[in-house]
């Protein structure tokens, strides 16, 4: 199969462990946890990011606490798992995965059990296999996604939806990897992603640790390629699609997904259905806003601006379907109409 070159996220001896994405590229640093408070607050803090990562960490993070909880009690467990929930789901508003996983584990937690043991393992279980579907998804949405992509493509993507960014193998970069492992000759244009530069930090070093060409732009140079015509495919990831198309991602998404339409460059998300929030409308969307600071200094270092310029930091932005060519699953491309197409995927 395909090589598992990091793994962003994972379970060891009933701890999360995961790889400070911080701290990338200079430091391969990786921690470990037991405390879901602990988790929740490197997921605040960015070492765990990007939707499905967060979703699993989140997850297990839940298993964690109740495999070291000290009670036998199965209503204290419950209640341990229950406040472990809802901390969890207060780290970061806009990835959906975040919700969907603790939705998985929170139906579990709920059914009755007999005792402390079978409660343990029924939630340790469910969160394991959170966590292995996600990489089986990745890995299923390159495979079907590698097919859209032809030799001597030139691939513009956007922030990090890698390994990086999942639990390993990633969303958009899987599509990437399984062309270039298929002997495809390709070729990747990562834009830096300001303001916490997952594309300058972690797209292109997940790249060049596997010898993918990668070649690094500043997101302001986005319009200059794509008129050069030295780009002629988009893939990004998601941290929300809504039932009728629209996608929420990364700030700078939108803009590059208009840059793409005015020059007749196909824009492709490539996201696991678990991205896909059926129950809100757009009014619904949190975007989350995060500290002014990492706008006004360079990984909230140095102070690029005057001290007290007011600032915004919005994480994330809205494409309309009208901007996207297709939408690659796990269980195939959407194209639209996406209402009735992406319902359609649902329940095949
Ligand atoms: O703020 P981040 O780094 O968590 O944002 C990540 C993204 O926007 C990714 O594109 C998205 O989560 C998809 S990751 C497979």
């Amino acid at each position: 199969m395909y090589p598992i070159i990091v793994k962003a996220i994972d379970w060891v001896n009933g701890r999360v462990r995961w790889l400070n994405t911080n701290l990338l590229p200079h430091q391969e640093v990786y921690e470990e946890s037991d405390n879901h408070e602990h988790v929740a607050r490197a997921i605040e803090g960015m070492e765990i990011r990007g939707a499905p990562a967060i979703g699993v960490a989140a997850a297990l993070a839940v298993a964690a606490a109740v495999v070291n909880a000290s009670t036998e009690r199965v209503d204290e467990l419950r209640s341990i798992a229950l406040k472990a929930i809802e901390r969890l789901s207060r780290t970061r508003p806009t990835a959906y995965n975040l919700f969907w996983a603790l939705e998985r584990i929170k139906s579990v937690v709920l059914i009755q059990y007999v005792d402390a043991e079978s409660f343990r393992k029924a939630v340790v279980e469910e969160a394991l296999k959170i966590y292995r579907e996600d990489i089986e998804t990745n890995i299923r949405i390159g495979e079907i996604g590698e097919k859209l992509i032809n030799d001597d493509d030139v691939i513009l993507t956007h922030c990090n939806a890698g390994a990086l960014a999942t639990s390993a193998f990633g969303t958009a970069l899987a599509v990437i990897r399984v062309a270039w492992y298929k002997g495809k000759k390709i070729r990747v244009i990562a834009t830096e992603t300001r303001p916490l530069l997952q594309g300058a930090r972690l797209t292109v070093w997940e790249l060049k640790k596997e010898g993918i060409p990668v070649t690094l732009i500043t997101d302001n140079m986005v319009g200059y390629v794509m008129y050069k015509g030295l780009v002629n495919k988009v893939i990004v990831g998601a941290d929300r699609i809504l039932l009728d198309g629209h996608v929420i991602n990364k700030i700078g998404t939108y803009t590059i997904a208009i840059a793409a339409k005015r020059h007749g460059i196909p824009f492709y998300v490539a996201a696991p259905t678990s991205t896909i929030d059926v129950k809100s409308k757009l009014s619904d969307v949190k975007i989350e806003e995060r500290s002014v600071d990492e706008v006004k200094r360079v990984l909230n270092k140095v102070l690029i601006t005057v001290e007290d310029v007011e600032a915004l930091n919005p994480a994330f932005d809205i494409t309309s379907p009208d901007l996207v060519t297709g939408i690659v699953t796990e269980k195939g491309i959407v194209t639209p109409p996406y209402l009735e197409n992406i319902r359609k995927i649902l329940i095949s």
